[in-house]
């Protein structure tokens, strides 16, 4: 996408948004288009020394002494973020408190390019956009969603919309999560179930029934290589179906300048690693279905969040994880 000296000006419509899933523009629910159109969606493509500026900016942000990993340690500081987010709640009548404050770049990643977008809601509307898609492909016939580390409870909140039948249920090992989801269900009128969880220690008491689609988005990017325990109890209790969108180490390219420059960050902050090549493992070992490894090209400014992996256990009896 990149070439020559004069950046162009673009617009990223329902065709270049299905693009980044490698489907055809008419299948793509309408929830997408109206996701898509909150924002205004027009964006320049960063060419010669201004690339070259932002990629220096990335690398340089990548080894700031104040880029904190992720880690158990992280846990007082994500209640804290959630709590404003929830002081915010009670005094608005508007969802849009609930959205994150790190949606606020105005440069990111598209297709291989730096682009700088009009509307700094370009990033939240996509990723809007990708998990009605997700949501719609995969949670349709389930009976019920959890997700774990929901945060704010902003995919759940999309499903309670747009998916009526399903019953709901969001997992944070973040207090001030449980107290957001009890404002929504009441607000809405519709149940969201809270549960407070750690990703680190998985309880098995928490159990997911038959039917039970299960949700994870840029939260099992905080486990590091954390996440065997974490996925073997996935595993466990077979799930309809299981849909991570988050950064995937595995799915960069390392040859390429562009990318090194993401998985270098993802490494300082410590984020997702060996999860695919786990998933990998256990669909060669008969143990799972692999149903979806798909890097969109989509990111913020420093890396892409935005990959898409979909497993579901498979069909037959199996004797669980290979070791
Ligand atoms: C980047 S936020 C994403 C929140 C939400 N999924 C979204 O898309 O807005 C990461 C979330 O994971 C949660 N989290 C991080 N580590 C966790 C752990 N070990 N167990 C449970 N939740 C965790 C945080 O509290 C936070 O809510």
């Amino acid at each position: 996408m990149t070439a020559g000296t004069i950046s162009a000006r673009v617009r990223l419509g329902e065709e270049g948004f299905a693009q980044l899933l490698g489907v055809d523009p008419s299948t793509l629910p309408p929830a997408c288009g109206a996701a898509l159109a909150v924002a205004d969606l027009r964006y320049e493509v960063l060419c010669d020394r201004e690339r070259d500026a932002q990629l220096l900016t990335a690398l340089r942000g990548s080894e700031a002494e104040d880029l904190r990993p992720s880690g158990p340690h992280r846990a007082a500081d994500w209640e804290r973020g959630w709590s404003e987010n929830l002081r915010e709640l009670d005094r608005a009548a508007s969802h849009d408190v609930l959205i994150p404050k790190y949606n606020k770049y105005d440069v990111l990643r598209l297709m291989g390019d730096y682009v700088r977008v009009r509307d700094r809601r370009f990033e939240y509307a996509v990723y809007t956009a990708l998990r009605h898609w997700c949501f719609e492909r995969w949670f349709r016939d389930c009976s019920a969603v959890t997700e774990f580390g929901c945060g704010t409870g902003t995919s759940l909140l999309q499903l309670a919309e747009t998916m009526p039948h399903l019953e709901l249920t969001g997992c944070d090992w973040a207090p001030s999560s449980q107290a957001i989801l009890e404002r929504l269900s009441a607000r809405c009128d519709r149940r969201i179930e809270p549960i407070r969880f750690d990703m680190f220690h998985p309880d098995t008491s928490v159990t997911l029934g038959a039917g039970v689609g299960v949700l994870t988005s840029a939260a099992m990017e905080q486990l590091g290589h954390d996440h065997v325990a974490f996925l073997d109890y996935l595993v466990a209790q077979r799930p309809q179906v299981a849909v991570h969108i988050e950064p995937i180490y595995e799915l960069y390219d390392d040859s390429v300048l562009f990318d090194e420059v993401a998985r270098r960050y993802h490494r300082h902050r410590n984020y997702l690693s060996g999860f695919l090549p786990r998933l990998r493992q256990l669909a060669q070992a008969g143990v799972i279905e692999l149903l979806a490894e798909r890097r969109t090209g989509f990111g913020s400014f420093f890396h892409e969040g935005y990959s898409v992996v979909v497993w579901r256990p498979a069909s037959g009896p199996t004797s669980g994880a290979p070791a």
